[in-house]
């Protein structure tokens, strides 16, 4: 099963950016992370990732028309995209908004989400395991021995 993980601006940065909110982990290694807990889970991971809105507009069209779940990271375009919450409205399988920092816990400006309304759930404030939690909410319920 095909799980695509897309990421917005200045996600690229991470490792050397602002360390002390967002971690020392680069974003290739977050990449790497997130698909090797995939092939774990049986899931095909695509990580995509873009400072740019219309790009990140397009992959979730992309989604939607494939009916494809998606573990989305819209960074600063969470407070304020109706493009992206317009296109995250179209989705046609579930979309699970991460966070690596808890957005709740800082500037005034970061406490609104205009995606949260019409994702399937949100997680934030874990690091890199709001992103893992999200594969696993994706994978579903562990094969059980016997089941
Ligand atoms: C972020 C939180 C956003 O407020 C911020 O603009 C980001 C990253 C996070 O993962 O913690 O770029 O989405």
């Amino acid at each position: 099963r095909r799980v695509l993980v897309l990421g917005g601006p200045n996600l690229g940065r991470l490792g050397s950016r602002e360390p002390g909110i967002y971690g020392t982990t680069s974003y290739a290694e977050l990449a790497e992370t997130c698909r090797s807990l995939g092939k774990e889970l049986g899931l095909d991971v695509e990580v995509r990732r873009s400072d740019d809105e219309a790009e990140l507009i397009h992959w979730l069209h992309e989604a939607a028309d494939l009916a494809l779940p998606v573990v989305l990271n819209p960074a600063a375009f969470t407070h304020y995209s109706y493009a992206l919450r317009d296109a995250v409205a179209q989705r046609t399988a579930p979309l699970i908004e991460v966070h690596l920092s808890n957005p709740h816990a800082r500037e005034p400006f970061r406490h609104r989400s205009v995606i949260s309304p019409v994702a399937s759930g949100t997680i934030a404030g874990l690091g890199t395991d709001s992103y893992l939690l999200a594969l696993r909410s994706l994978a579903g319920p562990a094969p059980r021995a016997g089941a």
